[in-house]
This record gives C-alpha cells, structure tokens and sequence, in this order.
C-alpha cells in the first residue's frame, strides 16, 4: 500500500516536472545526457522492427522557428496518437536553423530542451519515436561546404541522447536532393554512421536514398556493414493526386481535383513501386520503412480515404512498417484545434 502510494507519488511528480517543463523552457547543457526519467523503455526485437503503423509529427519543429506553421506539439497529443493505434512517431526537426554557422557549430541548448520536452511524453506514452534531421536546406545546395556542420551537428546530437531509451531512434537526413546526390550522400553516410557508433552503439539508425528518398534511388544507395540500419523510402504517387494544390510544387494548382478511384490500373502502380522497393530489400537484406506517405487534405475525401487504406494494406501485406505523413495540418489526419480525428481517414489508416 505504502509503497504504491510513495510510487504514484513519484509518477506525478515527475509528469508535473515534465509538464512545467514544457511551459519554461530552461537552457540545458549539451553535455548533460538526456534524461530518461520519464521514459518508458521497452526490449525491443529488432528482428521485426517494432515500428507498424506511425504517424509523421510535421510542421512543427521542423518550421524554420517552432511554431511558425502553426503547429504546436502538446503532450495530450502522444496520447490520442497511442489510443488511436499507433506506435510510433516520426519527428522532423530542423537542427540546422537552430546550429551556429561557424565550428564548433554548437546547438542551441534552448532549443535541444525544447526536443527534449517534446520527446519525453512520446516515450512515456510508449511509442517509439524516430528523430529525424529535417529540412537542412542549406547541404542540399552545398554539401562539401556543410560536411563538418552536419557531423558536429550528429556528434552533439548522438551525444546528448546516447542515454536515451532504445525505443528513441534516429533518422540521418530527411529527402536528400539538388546536390546531395546519391555520390554525394554515398559519401557522407559513410562518415556519419561510424561517428554516431561511436556513442550510440545498439541505436537503430534510419537512412533513406537520394532524390527525395524515393523507391528509384534505393539502388544507388550505399550503406555501411551495420546490422541495426533500416532503409527509408516516401511514398507519394500519384503526385499529382497527392499534391494538388500543394503551395511548394510549382504549377500543381492545375492538378485540383484529381481523384483515385482505386481501378486496376491506379492500383497496379502502386504495387509496382512497392514490389520494387521490396525486391530491392530481399536483395540488399535490409529492413524497409515507409517513412512517409499521405495526401493532401484539400483533396477530395473519399479520394484520400481509399488511396491512403490502399496504400497502407498493401505496404502491411508486404511486411513494410509505415507512418502517416502527417498528424495535423497540410496533409493532417488530426484537427489540433478542435483536437479531433477525421475519423474517415483515420479508419483507412487502422481500420
Ligand atoms: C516535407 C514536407 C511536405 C511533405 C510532402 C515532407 O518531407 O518535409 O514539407 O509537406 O514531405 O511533400
């Protein structure tokens, strides 16, 4: 009895930490590891990567300041994202925005805490959480003159979590593109994966192809000898259904109203890019993630729904653990103002 209570105790205060935390962020610093307090850490079987259905937490701290793309990452969210059926999240960060320009490229200690505070209630809520460097505009333009910023920027990063829980894994770079190439991104994942070794022996590391991570590129990746890798690839094709209208694809207004009507033909091509990237899994002996795929929500809804339960059957048929891009906002699932589901589209995800 007692010692019940002196445990319940102790779970709220740490959830009030946690919580105050959340309201005033405090500096921290960068050599302090991250604290798992909080955290629930589950054995994990890597074998079967633990990873089944996720979601893509977007536009948040992956906007060029937090906030700015009006989404907010509250810890009530972890919550309905579990009771919804998920496992996991996927959290794009744009570390680059927040690193100083000249070496030793030091992260913004405010900033970290505020990753921090927004990872700990998704490992207590017992998801798994993928940290994902999002967004680093500037290697996509220049990666020779960004190479050291980008290895100090995993050093600390590898660093600081090195004591975080299993369930915390990494994602080395969102869509390389432009002059990231896939010579290019050969040549730095070579680099950064021993470096994060070093502090992060057993940490499943997510590594996905040049040209936007597409299916296409997965031959030219190279990836080192390392058992605890697992090979990202975005799904979104049709483009031109799943980016009507999207402000960032120049001229796709022309494409509003493009339905999917699931015929065999629309369903065939799907497949096809699937088999693909599983073929290329069975060759290579890597495991697969779909790290994203979604459309967008000004599409037509029933367009949305059965393209999304297609796509999400079939990479499940095919063992391919996925996540949803994204929670709320441009391709949302979840109304954060109103904090409620579009249940349609929710029941094509897990029905
Ligand atoms: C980008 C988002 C975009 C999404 C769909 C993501 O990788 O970061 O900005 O909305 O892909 O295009």
């Amino acid at each position: 009895m007692k010692k019940n209570g002196v445990i319940s105790f102790l779970v709220v205060l740490s959830f009030a930490l946690c919580f105050s935390n959340c309201i005033n962020p405090m500096p921290i610093d960068l050599s302090t590891p991250f604290s798992s307090a909080h955290a629930t850490p589950t054995p994990r079987a890597f074998g079967a990567l633990a990873v089944q259905r996720g979601i893509n937490l977007g536009n948040a701290l992956d906007a060029p300041t937090p906030g700015e793309w009006g989404v907010s990452i509250q810890p009530c969210y972890f919550e309905a994202i579990r009771s919804a059926g998920f496992d996991s999240v996927r959290l794009p960060v744009r570390f680059s925005a927040h690193a100083a320009k000249s070496p030793p490229y030091t992260l913004d200690p405010t900033f970290v805490a505020l990753v921090d505070e927004t990872l700990q209630p998704a490992l207590a809520a017992g998801l798994i959480v993928i940290l994902d460097l999002h967004h680093y505009e500037e290697i996509m333009d220049d990666p020779a003159g960004q190479r050291q910023r980008f290895l100090a920027i995993w050093q600390q990063l590898a660093g600081h979590y090195q004591g975080a829980p299993e369930n915390l894994y990494f994602e080395i770079l969102n869509e390389p593109v432009k002059h990231l190439d896939a010579a290019a991104w050969n040549d730095l994942i070579a680099e950064v994966v021993p470096l994060i070794r070093l502090s992060n022996p057993q940490r499943v590391l997510i590594i996905g192809g040049a040209d936007y991570n597409s299916i296409s590129a997965l031959d030219a990746l190279q990836l080192p000898d390392d058992d605890r890798l697992v090979v990202t690839f975005h799904f979104y094709e049709p483009f031109k259904f799943t980016h009507q209208g999207a402000g960032w694809v120049q001229g796709s207004h022309e494409w509003n109203g493009t339905t999917w009507n699931g015929t065999d033909a629309d369903k065939r091509l799907i497949e096809e890019h699937l088999d693909r990237a599983v073929a290329w899994s069975a060759q290579r002996q890597v495991p697969l993630l779909m790290g994203e795929f979604g459309s967008i929500i000004t599409a037509d809804p029933a367009s949305r729904q059965r393209w999304t339960a297609f796509v999400a059957r079939q990479a499940e048929k095919r063992n391919i653990p996925w996540l949803y891009w994204q929670f709320c906002s441009d391709f949302g699932v979840y109304d954060c103002q109103q904090q409620s589901w579009d249940t349609g589209l929710l029941q094509a995800l897990i029905p």
